[in-house]
């Protein structure tokens, strides 16, 4: 088993991106952190010193040293909400919310109570994750037990910093996929004793949304919460219509459907709701004094036509919650956060509200780890944060290179103008490398 602490000291050369403040609330200056020729330094699976090459290069003599050169080198991404038992059927056809759960979700969940189905699919996503530059995610699994153990084993075997938890569900759903609120207590809570800060491995109680939890499993999900305070609570929230008015009917005394949540003890700073694109000004609000999070899923949002997420209505002054990236796969239709982040440019273009890509990049690095409460840990390169990190190529293609002429960029503007194009442009063939606790852990060069 890889740990944290078996790796002697190295240097990363090359130049670097990341975000010191939020660039939605303060101006790129103070928010952007650009290096142009910088040296990140790694020991054990931690970064140890970070700065400019010239600033550092004397205290580091006698240590080896990989330069990237022509490449900008990134925190990892960090997609807040994303389904691995979905990984078949990303790109299903013609449905919106809750036709498409029926036509194409629960029938493929089903697989995932034969643990080496799980194991399989897995083993494909996360390398999938690796492959596009993410190295942490917020996951849902299945209602399976078997399901989140397959999950956790593979990611704990790549050593990396992963959120999951078992699916609760006790109606409108069938009934090969249904749990008891009892048996969803007697599971996660030995799910949570088993992996919950087990290696990097982090856990979330996650009710599928307010339709498939009778109020009494959701209040079995509030009482885990309260005996287990720091583990996550994730599920969906206000994504389609007529989700919204089913969830009124099911439960006519709330006074809305993050009400149902508030009520059953669900709605606290380790909460992150999925969607959020037909919440009421109130739910904004109430989201913002709870210090919970969103997970903003444009590819998702668009492609099952729920609608437009209002980004600057979260980010506001007055009631700010915390926003971070989400590929929702599948109902996203993509793994990478730079294509989840060209979409959310799309849908803030349409409210006429572009996103620079400071703030779409920051969404997916930085933002995320607020997000997710862990930017203690992971989404810049603070010394004492975990070594997570990614090397883009902006020259990954013909027409990446001639867009991206020259780089590094020499100033904050022209910076701004090449990640654009990186933003707009690109794939997995600009994730040159990815380190995972300062390891190779993906390479576009290297067969590993
Ligand atoms: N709402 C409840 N379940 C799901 C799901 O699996 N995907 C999405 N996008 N929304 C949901
Ligand atoms: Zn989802």
């Amino acid at each position: 088993m890889q740990t944290l602490a078996d790796q002697p000291i190295q240097g990363i050369r090359s130049a670097f991106l990341d975000f010191v403040g939020d660039p939605f609330y303060t101006d790129d200056a103070s928010s952007v952190r650009y290096i142009s020729d910088g040296l990140l330094v790694v020991e054990n699976g931690v970064i140890v010193d970070f700065g400019s090459y010239e600033n550092l290069r004397n205290h580091y003599t006698n240590i080896p040293i990989t330069t990237y050169s022509n490449n900008l080198v990134m925190p990892g991404f960090i997609d807040t909400h994303i389904h691995y038992s979905q990984y078949e059927i990303i790109a299903a056809y013609g449905e919106q919310l809750l036709e498409w759960l029926n036509k194409y979700v629960f029938p493929t969940e089903k697989k995932f109570k034969d643990k080496s189905h799980a194991k399989k699919i897995a083993a494909l996503f996360l390398d999938e994750l690796l492959k596009q530059g993410t190295t942490t995610a917020l996951v849902f699994a299945t209602v399976h037990a078997e399901s989140v153990d397959a999950f956790f084993e593979g990611a704990s075997h790549r050593n990396l910093r992963m959120i999951c938890g078992k699916v609760l569900m006790d109606r409108n759903a069938p009934s090969y996929l249904t749990d008891t609120p009892e048996t969803a207590y007697e599971e996660t809570k030995k799910l949570i004793q088993k992996w919950h800060n087990h290696n990097r491995l982090l856990y979330a109680i996650t009710p599928r949304f307010a339709i498939t939890s009778t109020n009494e499993q959701l209040k079995i999900a509030g009482k885990l919460l309260q005996e287990f305070p720091d583990i996550y609570l994730h599920t969906h929230l206000s994504e389609n219509i007529q989700e919204v008015q089913w969830v009124a009917k099911l439960f006519p005394n709330s006074l809305g459907y993050l009400d149902v949540y508030d009520r059953a003890g669900l709605v606290g700073k380790k909460s992150v709701f999925a969607h959020g694109v037909q919440l009421t000004d109130a739910e904004f609000e109430r989201l913002s004094e709870a210090k919970a999070a969103i997970s903003f899923c444009p590819t998702s949002n668009l492609f099952l036509g729920s609608g437009l997420f209002r980004l600057s209505q979260a980010k506001s002054n007055q009631h700010p919650v915390k926003v971070g990236l989400g590929t929702d796969v599948g109902a996203g239709t993509s793994f990478s956060l730079l294509h989840t982040a060209n979409e959310a440019y799309k849908v803030m273009q349409l409210q006429g509200k572009p996103l620079s890509a400071f703030k779409a990049l920051f969404l997916a690095t930085l933002g995320g780890a607020q997000a997710l409460s862990i930017e203690d840990k992971l989404g810049n390169f603070e010394p004492g944060k975990e070594a997570d990190f990614i090397v883009l190529d902006l020259h990954a293609t013909p027409l990446m290179a001639n867009r991206t002429s020259r780089f590094p960029a020499q100033s904050l503007e022209d910076l701004a103008e090449k990640v654009f194009g990186l933003m707009m442009l690109s794939d997995d063939r600009a994730v040159q490398a990815v380190y995972i606790a300062g390891k190779l852990a993906h390479s576009l060069a290297t067969v590993l």
